[in-house]
């Protein structure tokens, strides 16, 4: 079955350029309508190009879609929430929301100044925060919503010369469990892309002859399959390449340790034993793991 998103309307962030372009092209030829949002920063995140956002919104007009244009920054709440209330007045309602603008800020973190840990950690984190907040309560009253974060294998795997990176990306991947949790009972329907492309981004970073291979339009039929009707919640799609892959934040059967004074050498030396993922799970919540744990302590009590 053709996914389609006739009637739908979608905000794409940071889609001025590489994946969040490709993004909003394809779900704008799917049939939504599209808002494109882009800051037009470098990918260090300085400056502003205003126009980049204006040009691959007249992309989807001259494609016969409808798009509408917008320079609001995701670190910037209030002009967020003016984006969000753009969009009810130009179509009515908000269905679909890409956080997917980001810049990088590498370096070691020996090297790493405290303010490029931030503004990295602004930008992914509270800019999916912002967008994530100013939508909620609109999916919420229509009963549906589709949204997701844009994750990294930095974040996943880590990646040497990016702890500020991978801990923003780290963060909403914990972002997007909560919000598929809190979500459910109203149809909001929260995921996580890891995308690999050749975009300006990893310009240098991706060998000469990956870079056809790693085109973004490769990532985004993940980021479809995560935004339709019948998409799934709590999801950690990988994409690059035409490969498809889902991560997961799984548990180990793991053993149980009564009380003792000698309990850390214990865990120390069956080690091999807790990490055993034989019979590996993925917990439904914090809350469940936790359920885990003391229903292998009330198992001991009851022995
Ligand atoms: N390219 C990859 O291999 C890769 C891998 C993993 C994750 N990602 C993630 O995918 C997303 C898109 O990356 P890309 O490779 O297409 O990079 P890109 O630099 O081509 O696009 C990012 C866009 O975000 C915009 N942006 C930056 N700060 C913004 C802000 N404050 N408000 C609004 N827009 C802003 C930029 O202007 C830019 O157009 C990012 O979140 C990135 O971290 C990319």
């Amino acid at each position: 079955m053709t996914l389609r998103f006739d009637g739908k309307v979608a905000i794409v962030t940071g889609a001025g350029n590489g994946l969040g372009r490709s993004h909003a092209l394809e779900l704008a030829k799917r049939g939504a309508r599209v808002v494109v949002n882009d800051l037009g920063a470098s990918v260090d995140g300085a400056g502003r190009a205003s126009s980049l956002a204006e040009q691959v919104a007249e992309e989807i007009r001259v494609l016969g879609g409808e798009a509408l244009a917008s320079t609001a920054s995701v670190t910037d709440w209030v002009a967020v929430q003016e984006m969000v209330v753009a969009t009810l007045e130009r179509f009515g309602r908000v269905d679909i929301l890409v956080n997917n603008a980001g810049i990088l800020r590498d370096k070691s973190f020996a090297k790493m100044d405290i303010d490029d840990f931030k503004l990295v950690l602004d930008v992914h984190l509270m800019g999916a925060v912002h967008c994530s907040k100013a939508v909620w309560d609109i999916m919420r009253k229509q009963q549906y919503g589709r949204i997701v974060m844009t994750t990294s294998s930095s974040g996943l795997y880590g990646n040497f010369g990016q702890s500020n990176y991978s801990a923003a990306k780290m963060a909403l991947v914990g972002l997007m469990q909560t919000l598929a949790i809190e979500g459910a009972k109203s149809n909001i329907r929260v995921n996580c892309l890891a995308p690999t492309a050749a975009t300006r981004m990893t310009e240098g970073l991706i060998p000469a002859e990956h870079l056809a291979l790693l085109a973004p339009e490769a990532a985004t039929p993940a980021l479809i399959a995560l935004v339709g009707e019948d998409a799934p919640t709590r999801a950690i799609l990988c994409a690059g390449a035409g490969g498809f892959e889902r991560a997961y934040v799984s548990l180990t059967r793991g053993i149980y340790i009564a009380p003792a004074p000698d309990c850390a050498e214990q865990v120390s030396a069956r080690l091999e034993e807790i990490s055993d993922r034989e019979e590996e799970t993925v917990p439904e919540s914090g809350a469940a793991q936790t359920l885990l744990e003391l229903g292998k302590a009330f198992a001991a009590r009851a022995a």
